[in-house]
């Protein structure tokens, strides 16, 4: 993999941004995949919420979280007390990777070549949000902006500062964005006990609504 960085315009805004994002050839999994899916809301969003890559569903709309997943998603935001029109979501692979069995695409978790290889379309819509709070969900945006070593079930809920190895976009505000890592929603999905695992998202996103206080 190359790595997306060619293919990244010095964009001055997040549409602009988006529109380069369908040539991207920095790593192979555009060949799979039905298109790019970019992130998506609003661009002056104080809160940005970062995914692992699209889903099945999000491949064909080509939209972030428009699945099953990300119903859960706005609901539980909701029930953070964010207001789900004021944030943006995105990913942080652009393109779905899965595994063909038969007709059934089986999803595939990103491997760290394609995380690293798609980091900076991430970089760059945080250049241009400026976001006060990112959360982080689950271990693949967890390994994008805090490096491998980093455990969600350890250090989920807190606020954390702005690591070095998220490389800091030039352009940054004096005062850079704090992170909150939660579970992804698709965990909670799966969970054995989906209650407590909804109302555990759901109190990991009240501590990111809170720093916005
Ligand atoms: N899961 C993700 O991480 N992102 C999406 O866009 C959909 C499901
Ligand atoms: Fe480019 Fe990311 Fe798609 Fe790979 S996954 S082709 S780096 S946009």
């Amino acid at each position: 993999a190359v790595g997306a960085e060619k293919f990244v315009p010095d964009a001055k805004s997040l549409d602009e941004l988006k529109a380069a994002a369908p040539g991207c050839r920095g790593c192979e999994l555009y060949e799979g995949a039905t298109q790019v899916v970019f992130g998506r809301g609003d661009a002056h969003a104080k809160v940005v919420f970062v995914g692992e890559q699209p889903g099945d569903v999000e491949d064909q709309k080509g939209l972030p979280f428009v699945g099953p997943a990300g119903h859960l998603l706005r609901r539980a935001v909701d029930d953070a007390g964010m207001d789900p029109g004021h944030i943006y979501i995105t990913n942080a692979v652009k393109h779905f990777r899965f595994e063909l069995r038969g007709k059934r695409r089986i999803h595939q978790t990103p491997d760290r070549v394609h995380i690293e290889a798609c980091r900076p379309w991430l970089v760059s819509e945080f250049a241009l949000l400026k976001p006060q709070v990112v959360v982080v969900l689950g271990a693949t945006a967890a390994k994008a902006l805090l490096g491998p070593s980093f455990r969600v079930t350890q250090s989920r809920g807190q606020v954390l500062p702005w690591p070095d190895s998220a490389q800091r976009p030039q352009d940054f505000p004096v005062e850079p964005a704090k992170l909150v890592a939660t579970i992804h929603p698709s965990a909670v999905l799966r969970a054995d006990n989906r209650e407590i695992a909804y109302n555990g998202l759901v109190a990991d996103l009240k501590v990111a609504a809170r720093v916005l206080d």
